[in-house]
């Protein structure tokens, strides 16, 4: 498959069509952004990094029965992948209290929950991603009650299976964010990404961040880390 008109580019990818109007080439870049757009830098190898990753996880997720974008990678920076309508929710499931969630309810960063919290922001960079909750989703004509469902019951499996995958290789999953696509027939599947932008990655022994929240906070040792956690999960897979 090649390349054809660049459909779209955000923050970390582009998206290109390919001649098959089913299929896109997601490519992947080292540019990174934080706070909506505000905090702009760039993370060497993160692209690679992120396209590895990404792949290598949904590939595993589909092993266990959740239906991602994924049809196959093309080389280091692009995948090809099954073209959806994506449903403008982030959703977010949380293990442990940390960002936006210990910011907002004042609650200690690393605060264990006593079960997965999941939530659902709005997909819009003019809103600022606002919360919302199921009635809001429904009011907002952003999915059915029905792909609430299928979403919510999707999203926590792949957390069950995530954090699994993630203790094997002595990380602690904190938090991740999922999107969602519809396909031409409506069925929902997993898209966008699943890699350390999106994930917060904690070491089990020593707590270290190993993730995004490096370069969000200034802690250094960025390129580091994100290597960090590519290398125990292709150790592991
Ligand atoms: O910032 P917050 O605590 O809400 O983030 C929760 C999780 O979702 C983190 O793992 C973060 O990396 C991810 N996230 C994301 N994209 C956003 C917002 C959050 O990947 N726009």
């Amino acid at each position: 498959p090649q390349k054809r008109e660049l459909l779209y580019e955000g923050k970390a990818k582009k998206v290109y069509a390919t001649d098959d109007p089913e299929l896109l080439i997601v490519s992947y870049k080292d540019d990174a952004t934080a706070f909506n757009g505000l905090k702009k830098g760039t993370i060497v190898g993160k692209g690679v990094i992120n396209n590895r990753m990404s792949d290598l996880l949904m590939a595993r997720l589909e092993r266990e029965g959740i239906p991602t974008h994924l049809v196959r990678e093309l080389n280091d920076r692009d995948t090809l992948v099954k073209r959806v309508a994506i449903v403008p929710l982030e959703v977010i499931v949380r293990n442990i209290a940390a960002g936006s969630f210990s910011k907002r309810y004042g609650v200690a960063e690393g605060a264990v929950f006593y079960r997965p919290t999941l939530e659902f922001s709005y997909k819009n960079d003019e809103l600022g991603d606002p919360l919302l909750n199921d009635d809001h989703v429904l009011a907002l004509g952003l999915a059915s009650p029905e792909e609430v469902a299928v979403i919510r019951r999707y999203a926590l499996e792949v957390n069950r299976l995530l954090r699994e995958i993630w203790k094997q290789c002595g990380v602690t999953l904190v938090d991740f964010k999922l999107e969602f696509g519809r396909l031409p027939d409506g069925t929902i599947i997993l898209a966008d990404e699943i890699s350390p932008d999106t994930c917060r990655l904690w070491d089990s022994q020593t707590g270290d961040k190993l993730d995004k929240d490096r370069f969000r906070r200034d802690l250094g040792g960025v390129e580091a880390a994100y290597r960090q956690v590519m290398g125990r999960l292709n150790q592991q897979l």
